[in-house]
């Protein structure tokens, strides 16, 4: 084996505004079988990684639910961790961008790249909005597309018609935040001259640190026409985020410090562990690896900023990427209505996290495309293989030694190619996981349990065992076999390390490692045997998929108009009358309600306002299956709300109602005698 290897590792830092799902977990899962192989081969391994806690998508869901960005923060990670935790994904440390330990590291990176000439500043105009008082980005402005005219574009590009354009291209622009129509105005910006930093990205992309697809898509952007372009690091206040040093209002945009994050983490950790010496890893000199796991989608900000900032800030480069494609569910995308966007706690809640751990393995490559999570191939492939071939070795032997040898397992390899199979298999395995082609390691694997179940199905030593003066030789064959699923048990240690501890109290041995593999047990009490992993059943899985739909429902604030916010909220903040009597309220009949097509959530209502009729969209239909009911019935309607045009239609103002959605929704209505159009004071 080669000599002690120093390796640092990190995993992308999730975003602090929303709960981690099977797709994150892709990452979390190929880093962590990663880091416990190296571990596991006695290499000096550390697993950092943080929650990537800035940004004003942060701030704004923070006051959304009336907590502070800290509070937000804290909550989120504490359910990122269990998460995580419960998926046995080991980090060895998991912090937080939003840390002393990063404000101080992103601010010594600036300074020595601002000091060393590599910041620049001019004025860039933006759009304003005059009602929250802050810049917009591209996905907080909506508006009509310049190009095909569909409305209610985001800022930056049409989903109709795929168009990409500049917000201020945008007809009818809207902040998405307030409602406000935004105005353009100028701030100063810091710059991070990239450029700067072409040839040493030439160099670097093709040092072997990428992937050659990934390289590939690197070489597109450093080679074309416009080359690399100054990157705009700064963002005006308000900004959940660290003010830039001795730029007062300004901050660091969220992916500055972002990855400087990785380097917060590990010089928290260095703070536990003495022995851990935060320069050694990151000195222009350092002999230790460092490894980023990231996805398809992050490329650009890991294989070009953020190795230049590290060049010009003074520290090393990472030795290399891993890019990994995309999850998508039985053929695609993960879809909240389908239920096939699933979180990992909804998985957590029906279903053993290593049959995940194990399928991804057998799927995982170093290739970049996109990774499927076929539900049936999943039970089909876990069931057969986990519990068929692998779990099954050891309970075809346990019985006949607890029973006929007193759990003693006794010296004898009656079959020594067959274990010298096993020990000549092992090199090759390592490879693929160090390679991390993991699907390569798990095929190889599987070979060698067909092969051990093939030799035990030869021997049959439950025929042997009624047959008198035959015990000897069922022992022998036991032994054998015991010994091969702790081999397998060796080997997949790194994708399944719940398997593998109670494998080790069956065994009754100390942890196992890499270097157990050679020496087999012999004369050796082993424990009681309990089995080590069931079947997958199909209920299983249609129950964590109605799961995922039930977790959309209870979070959906039911349609986008056409009825009340069914959040839980805490109190708004206070209003003037005059703000309040701007709200029309009116008395409003239900003439008619009725089922729309091709929407999930919504029904269309017909109002009689008095003097006239108007169509409204309401996202109450969870609660009223029967909209039939509805006719007739009065209810409590905004009158003077803009109108709104939906996918099905103009939504012209909304009717109230209260509860947290779903069944428990409740329209408003007023006491007998109020007459449709008397408005609501
Ligand atoms: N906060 C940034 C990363 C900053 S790293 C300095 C971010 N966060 S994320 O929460 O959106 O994504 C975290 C990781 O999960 C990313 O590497 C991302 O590619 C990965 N995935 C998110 N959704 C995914 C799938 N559906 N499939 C596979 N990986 C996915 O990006
Ligand atoms: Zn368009």
């Amino acid at each position: 084996m080669s000599p002690t290897r120093q390796i640092l590792v990190t995993s992308a830092l999730p975003y602090a505004n929303g709960s981690i799902h099977l797709g994150h977990m892709l990452e979390y899962i190929q880093t962590d079988i990663w880091v416990r192989f190296q571990k596991l081969r006695g290499h000096q391994c550390w697993y950092v990684c943080a929650d990537d806690a800035h940004g004003s998508a942060i701030m704004l869901r923070a006051e959304k639910e009336g907590i502070t960005p800290e509070q937000l923060i804290a909550k989120v990670q504490a359910e990122h961790t269990a998460d995580f935790a419960d998926f046995g994904v080991a980090f060895d440390n998991y912090h937080s961008t939003h840390s002393e330990e990063n404000r101080a590291l992103s601010a010594a990176i600036y300074l020595k790249l601002r000091d060393a000439g590599h910041i620049n500043t001019r004025s860039v105009t933006q759009y304003f909005d005059p009602d929250k008082g802050m810049f917009l980005a591209d996905r907080f402005i909506k508006g009509t597309c310049p190009k095909c005219g569909a409305e209610d574009q985001y800022g930056d590009n049409c989903e109709k018609c795929g168009a990409t354009y500049a917000p201020t291209d945008l007809k009818d622009p809207r902040s998405a935040i307030s409602g406000a129509t935004p105005v353009l105005k100028d701030s100063k910006h810091f710059f991070f001259k990239l450029p700067e930093f072409a040839a040493m990205l030439k160099e670097w992309t093709r040092s072997g640190a990428l992937q050659e697809a990934v390289a590939n898509k690197i070489a597109e952007w450093l080679d074309s026409d416009t080359g690399l372009q100054e990157w705009d690091i700064s963002r005006d206040a308000p900004y959940f985020g660290f003010e830039i040093p001795d730029e007062p209002g300004k901050y660091f945009y969220v992916w500055l410090d972002a990855p400087i994050g990785y380097m917060a983490s590990f010089q928290n950790l260095c703070a536990k562990c003495p022995e851990l010496s935060f320069d050694a890893f990151w000195n222009k000199d350092s002999s230790a690896e460092l490894y980023h796991f990231i996805g398809k989608d992050i490329v650009n900000f890991h294989a070009l900023f953020w190795p230049a900032m590290l060049e010009g800030a003074g520290f090393r480069k990472p030795t290399a990427l891993n890019v990994h494609g995309y999850l998508t569910v039985n053929g695609q995308k993960m879809s909240k209505s389908r239920g096939t966007f699933i979180k990992a706690r909804t998985y957590l809640d029906h279903l053993n996290p290593e049959y995940l751990r194990y399928y991804y393995a057998s799927k995982l490559g170093r290739s970049v495309d996109d990774l499927d999570l076929n539900l049936e191939d999943f039970v089909q492939k876990v069931n057969a293989d986990l519990v068929g071939k692998v779990v099954n070795i050891a309970s075809r032997c346990a019985g006949f030694i607890l029973k006929g040898n007193e759990g003693v397992l006794v010296d004898a390899n009656p079959e020594p190619e067959l274990w010298a199979t096993f020990q000549q298999a092992a090199p090759s395995i390592a490879e693929a996981y160090e390679a991390r082609d993991f699907a390569r390691a798990m095929r190889e694997i599987m070979a060698l349990a067909d092969r051990a179940n093939a030799w035990i199905a030869d021997k049959a030593p439950w025929a042997l065992n009624k047959q008198e003066g035959k015990q000897a030789e069922v022992q022998a064959i036991c032994a054998l076999g015991v010994n091969l699923f702790r081999q397998l048990v060796i080997l997949l240690k790194p994708v399944l390390p719940k398997l593998a501890s109670d494998a080790e109290a069956f065994l009754r041995v100390a942890p196992l490692s890499w270097t157990d593999l050679s020496t087999p047990l012999a004369n050796h009490q082993l424990n009681a045997f309990s089995p080590l992993m069931t079947r997958i059943e199909s209920a299983n899985i249609d129950a964590m998929i109605e799961a995922s739909k039930e977790d959309l429902a209870a979070e959906a604030p039911a349609a986008p108009a056409g009825n009340g916010e069914l959040v839980k909220e805490p109190l708004a903040p206070e209003i003037n009358f005059d703000a309040f009597a701007a709200v029309d309220l009116r008395i409003a009949l239900i003439e008619k309600a009725e089922f729309v097509e091709g929407a999930d959530k919504l029904l269309r209502l017909t109002l009689d306002i008095g003097d006239a009729k108007r169509n409204v969209f309401s996202g109450i239909k969870s609660a009223y299956p029967d909209p039939s009911k509805l006719e007739g019935r009065l209810t409590l309607y905004v009158a003077n709300l803009a109108p709104r045009k939906m996918k099905f239609g103009l939504s012209e103002g909304m009717v109230l109602a209260a509860g947290p959605g779903g069944e428990e929704i409740f329209l408003l209505s007023p006491d007998a005698g109020a007459k449709p159009g008397q408005r609501v004071h």
